[in-house]
């Protein structure tokens, strides 16, 4: 075997030997390459008479060809393997089964949020969100709470730790009536504003829960009346229900933020809570310590607010004895309503 010869065979060994293209690469260095061994012997050449160049050059050319060749082959091979061992671990076995979509579901509390919402847009009220980190004068002042009254107490209420530009602690909000005056601050009358949301207590049992939503309904223009309360109510709670054989009343409570206060009850008139009467909410006239606090003149503005729970709607409308239910995730109880 020739030199040459020699030199082309390492090169193939060299060349299979390389497993990846970097490795190649390297190979093709040791014969192309500026130090390489072909480039070596082309480098000899200017040694030689130009009759024996000329032979000998031919030869030095064949050599760098068949390498150059070997090369390219190897080359492709390589970038073929690639590609196969690409396509292999993209390969899609169109014999497995379908994994299936799980289908999510609205929880049937966010049902009623999305219910309660629709009814009350359907005759013209707006919706406003709120924050569920409240001020001591949003949540209590402003709503004409003295400061004496038992929901300030740490017993009833998460306070944060952090306080407002006045010194008071933040908490997170025990009822959506800080909406009241927060929408009324922003918007002129008439104000016609349902503001559902996240309530917070310190509270936990069957039929209450640390977290729970309410929302809170708030009508204020010159001339709203106790009876547009009752009208809107009971028009409110007969869409919600889908029923007309169900009775509202109203049983005379107290609020410190409206004047006259009373709690709405409702009965059915069939099914299985049939005759029995179910509190659903806090209502009352506006008092008018609070519509001076949304910046409006009592002697001019008048109205109503009321606050319904709406776990609690959610259980009636569908017939749910525990509240915690609710909150425990467990799919058997959330399907049912999807
Ligand atoms: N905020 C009261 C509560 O949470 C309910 C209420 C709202 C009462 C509006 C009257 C008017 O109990």
């Amino acid at each position: 075997m020739s030199s040459l010869e020699q030199i082309v065979a390492a090169a193939e060994a060299g060349f299979l030997a390389a497993k990846d293209p970097a490795a190649l690469e390297n190979a093709k260095a040791k014969y192309l390459g500026k130090t390489g061994q072909i480039t070596a012997q082309m480098k000899g050449l200017g040694q030689l008479d130009p009759e024996a160049r000329r032979t000998q050059g031919a030869v030095i050319n064949q050599a760098k060809e068949k390498i150059e060749a070997l090369l390219n082959v190897r080359r492709t091979a390589m970038a073929d393997a690639q590609m196969q061992s690409r396509l292999d671990a993209e390969a899609i076995d169109v014999s497995l089964p379908g994994r299936g979509r799980g289908v999510g579901g609205i929880h049937p509390v966010m049902r009623s949020w999305q219910r309660v919402s629709e009814i009350f847009s359907s005759i013209g009220f707006e919706a406003a969100d709120g924050p569920e980190i409240e001020t001591d004068w949003t949540n209590f002042s402003a709503l004409n709470s003295p400061e004496n009254h038992p929901a300030r107490s740490m017993q009833d209420t998460f306070y944060i730790d952090a306080k407002d530009s006045t010194g008071k602690p933040l908490l997170l909000r025990t009822h959506t009536s800080p909406m009241q005056v927060r929408y009324a601050r922003m918007h002129k009358p008439p104000i016609k504003v349902i503001a559902p949301g996240r309530t917070y207590r310190v509270d936990s049992d069957a039929t209450h829960s640390p977290m729970f939503h309410q929302v809170e309904g708030l009508w204020i223009d010159t001339d709203i009346s106790f009876a547009d309360l009752k009208g809107v109510y009971l028009n409110f709670v007969q869409a919600f229900f889908e029923t007309d054989d169900l009775q509202v009343r109203f049983r005379p409570s107290y609020f410190p933020f409206t004047e006259p206060s009373a709690e709405i009850d409702i009965a059915f008139g069939t099914g299985p809570l049939k005759g029995r009467w179910l509190e659903v909410s806090g209502a009352g006239q506006v008092h008018p310590t609070v519509i001076r606090n949304m910046g409006l003149d009592p002697e001019q503005y008048i109205g109503f607010a009321f606050g319904s729970g709406l776990e609690r709607l959610t259980m009636l409308r569908y017939g749910i004895n525990d509240l915690r239910l609710f909150y425990e995730g467990d799919l058997r109880f959330l399907k049912q309503f999807n």
